[in-house]
């Protein structure tokens, strides 16, 4: 399973060989070195970023991939590189097109810490308390229902579910001499709003979400939502955790690691 890359959109349009060298030229010699080493099944961590902004949401596999910045090019380029290996050399391979990953463990030890942190979601619980800066609101006059954009929120432990079954799904394409290029969605389909998600912040830490409602960005798409029914039809997977829980379990982590999350 390949996790590993430089994953800062805004990043990867400044600075594109940073990107190219590690999502493309590093990751490619992880991927001849696993080959040569025998083995057939790999499991990739894509993007939705590879569709760029869609003509029609929900998002399905088969939206044009015409990704807008470099991050979701390099993604894109190991994505065909897995195809071509597939046809050439029988690998089984697994792209897997998160949404907004987001939440932490339930047992409170694990989750994110990103530097500079970019997720909304840390963003928004860190902008409750006295420590940290107000949440910047990129765009109020979206054609999504509250004017704010609206993506597709999903637990990591979903996804760390997901991954264990596109394994079990390659394991029963083994006798399959043509290989596997499986490309699935994993999201929950249903999208929330930047506002919806500063509310669900105020529920769960009862504080007030400090915020400035800016200008846009460019290169957001208003609605990014998967249509998540390849996931169910192949692996059987749903994601089974909702925003309140994503919610709680990240405050959780920030909470039990307020040192290091709230204060950076
Ligand atoms: N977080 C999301 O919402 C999201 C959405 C879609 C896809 N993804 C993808 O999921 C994966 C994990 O994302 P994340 O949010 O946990 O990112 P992250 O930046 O928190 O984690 C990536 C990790 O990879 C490590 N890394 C990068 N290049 C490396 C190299 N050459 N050798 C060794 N380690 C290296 C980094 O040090 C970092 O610890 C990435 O491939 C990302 O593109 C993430």
């Amino acid at each position: 399973m390949h996790f590993a890359a430089h994953a800062y959109v805004g990043e990867s349009v400044d600075n594109p060989r940073k990107y190219f060298r590690n999502n493309v030229l590093a990751a490619l010699s992880l991927l001849n070195a696993t080959l040569d080493a025998g083995i057939r099944q790999f499991v990739f961590s894509s993007t939705c970023a590879v569709y760029g902004v869609p003509g029609t949401v929900p998002i399905s596999e088969s939206t044009p991939r015409e990704p807008v910045n470099p991050y979701g090019a390099s993604k894109l380029f190991f994505e065909n590189a897995l195809e071509a290996y597939s046809r050439a050399y029988g690998l089984r391979s697994a792209r897997l097109r998160y949404f907004n990953a987001a939440g932490a463990d339930e047992s409170g030890e694990i989750g994110e810490l990103h530097d500079p942190e970019t997720h909304l979601i840390p963003l928004a619980l860190a902008a409750t308390t006295e420590h940290a800066a107000e949440l910047q609101v990129y765009g109020s006059d979206y054609p999504t229902p509250d004017g704010t954009c609206v993506r597709d929120y999903v637990h990591v432990n979903d996804l760390a579910d997901a991954h264990v079954r596109a394994l079990q799904y390659l394991d029963r394409c083994s006798d399959k001499p043509q290989g596997e290029a499986l490309a699935i969605n994993l999201g929950t389909g249903r999208g929330y709003s930047v506002l919806e998600i500063m509310q669900e912040a105020e529920r769960v830490t009862g504080r007030a979400v400090r915020r400035k409602i800016g200008e846009r960005r460019p290169g957001d798409p208003p609605t990014l939502v998967a249509d998540a029914a390849k996931a169910q039809q192949l692996l059987g997977w749903t994601a089974k955790r909702s925003l309140a829980d994503i919610m709680s379990t990240a405050w959780n982590w920030m909470q039990a690691n307020s040192r290091a999350t709230i204060s950076s």
